[in-house]
């Protein structure tokens, strides 16, 4: 498999993070999902929304309100647990992304351990591809969770960018940017779909966008934190075109000063 023919990178909106501001209060302002269909009119492919065992930010009503308001494709991030597998087998949304999950944790800290996790994987790998579902894993960019997320039947994968985008060192940076493109074009060779997200920003986002066999990016806390000052849709528009740019043949890419 290689690269999406249009080599068009999809923009997944994740708006956990407008309701994480809306439960600091109770009551319904601001609505994730009016959120939602305000990144889809700026341009995003889809929605991503993480329901966490606790409830933190997105709750089971949001989740049935994007089922039936969404008109782009929605991306349930949940753990791989019975109550959340029955959620996901009730709504079937689009898509489902695996995630580790601890309750003590501020955001999902690390990928899920695919090869650790393999037996109690299968069985969830399996019931939500059978309900036509598109699983995907989120994972760390080393090869042994490639080839345990492959050994599992899952057909797309997201690497978990969170630390390279954190980094401010940049030694450290250009070993976690080759690890990602590594990890990118060994997904491509098993014929996994790769998938990318986790602190991704304005100014981190060109370099993980060029990678060209990642085929969708998923972004929501920079996005939901920078609408404070420029909106939302316009936060995703640039998004948008960042992400265009840097997908541009070097030559025709804007010079960054
Ligand atoms: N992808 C996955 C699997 C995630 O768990 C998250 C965070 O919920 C994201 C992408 C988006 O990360 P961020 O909110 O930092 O952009």
């Amino acid at each position: 498999m290689s690269a999406n023919p249009a080599n068009r990178l999809r923009l997944g909106v994740n708006v956990d993070h407008v309701a994480t501001v809306r439960n600091a209060r109770g009551g319904v302002h601001p609505d994730p999902v009016r959120a939602a269909l305000t990144a889809a009119e700026a341009g995003a492919d889809g929605i991503t929304a993480h329901l966490r065992e606790d409830r933190r930010h997105i709750s089971d009503g949001d989740i049935a309100r994007l089922m039936a308001e969404l008109t782009v494709p929605l991306n349930l991030e949940m753990a791989a647990t019975e109550e959340m597998l029955s959620i996901a087998l009730r709504h079937k949304p689009h898509a489902v992304c695996l995630v580790p999950e601890k309750r003590q944790e501020r955001t999902t800290e690390g990928g899920l351990d695919a090869a650790g996790g393999h037996n109690h994987l299968v069985p969830y790998v399996a019931r939500l591809r059978d309900a036509g579902i598109r699983v995907s894993l989120f994972i760390e960019a080393e090869p042994r969770q490639l080839d345990a997320a492959h050994a599992l039947g899952a057909p797309v994968v997201e690497l978990h960018t969170g630390s390279f985008c954190e980094t401010r060192s940049g030694a450290t940076r250009k070993i976690l940017l080759e690890r990602i493109q590594r990890a990118a074009a060994f997904a491509d060779q098993l014929g996994l779909e790769c998938h990318a997200g986790h602190g991704i920003g304005f100014d981190t986002v060109a370099p993980i966008a060029a990678i060209p066999t990642i085929q969708e990016l998923n972004i929501g806390h920079f996005l939901v934190g920078e609408a404070i000052f420029i909106g939302f849709g316009a936060a995703i528009r640039m998004m948008r075109m960042l992400m265009d740019d840097a997908r541009l043949p070097p030559p025709m890419r804007p010079v960054q000063s």
